[in-house]
């Protein structure tokens, strides 16, 4: 190979270690026997966490703090790592594609968000932590129960997820809304800009509790999982978030908290 070439090959290579490495980083050891593999963090002394706010009840601000059931989930393993937690409120878009990951803006994404296989391709999730499944929310008592109801009005959906696809895939002759975040979705609907609008189940659940004038007219059997996602690659903290959620799920922590954030759900 002659100079002129192999000088591009070295630049693309060390440029391929600074993405795959990122630019600052911490070696943590996980305390329980996880097979040696050390965990690399974005900052020191911190796990990182890309998160999109509000999404009740599983990340949103209470005061000063952001909790919620995602926030409780990472925490375990933040504990387990011996570091803390800090959240990083980001736009859903740059979590979705792996973006924020790739770019070293936190070790790793809990945002209520959907295993597919889009996604998998740009960023590497965690095994499933909960189940999900689109579902519509209207004004109690009104006719949309179903997306062939809504032929004609107006249906908000939220930018970048998977209820967005799933309401343009299925909602032939509505007109779809999008709107950057869930808490303008719903005001929306509480408003009456839109008819109704497409999200996660548990979210719309926790929104008609606290709303009662809004109800869920319908779920759709979408099947959907929540991953946890790291960057493509980062094994070592993957395993390790397995690790601690099937403790916590063998253990009792895991029911814990699920009674803790989703009060009438049936158990699970
Ligand atoms: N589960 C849906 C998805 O993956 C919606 C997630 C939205 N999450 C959020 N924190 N804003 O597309």
């Amino acid at each position: 190979m002659s100079a002129r070439t192999a000088l591009p090959l070295v630049t693309a290579v060390t440029a391929l270690a600074i993405l795959t490495t990122g630019c600052t980083s911490t070696k943590t050891a996980g305390s329980g026997a996880s097979g040696g593999s050390e965990v690399t963090l974005v900052a020191e002394g911190k796990l990182k966490t890309c998160t999109h706010l509000p999404y009740e009840p599983f990340q949103f601000r209470k005061g000063s703090e952001v909790v919620g059931f995602d926030v409780d989930i990472v925490d375990l393993v933040a504990k387990d790592l011996k570091v803390t937690q800090e959240i990083v409120d980001t736009p859903f878009e740059g979590i979705q594609t792996g973006e924020d990951l790739n770019a070293g803006k936190c070790d790793l994404a809990a945002a209520g968000m959907t295993i597919t296989p889009v996604r998998e391709q740009n960023l590497d999730f965690s095994g499933p932590y909960f189940d999900a499944t689109q579902a519509l929310i209207a004004k109690k008592g009104s006719p949309y129960t179903s997306l062939a109801s809504l032929k004609g009005k107006k249906l908000g959906v939220q930018q970048g997820t998977t209820g967005e696809t799933y309401a343009k895939k299925n909602g032939a002759g509505t007109e779809t809304v999008q709107f950057e975040d869930v808490a303008l979705l719903l005001a929306a609907v509480k408003t009456g800009q839109v008819d109704a609008a497409v999200n996660d189940n548990g979210v719309l659940f926790e929104y008609v509790r606290k709303n009662p004038d809004l109800a869920v007219t319908a779920e759709f059997d979408t099947g959907e999982k929540y991953g946890i996602g790291v960057r493509t690659g980062n094994t070592a903290l993957r395993k390790e978030i397995d690790k601690v959620v099937k403790a916590a799920r063998a253990d009792g922590r895991y029911d814990a908290l699920y009674k803790k954030w989703f009060p009438a759900a049936p158990k699970k």
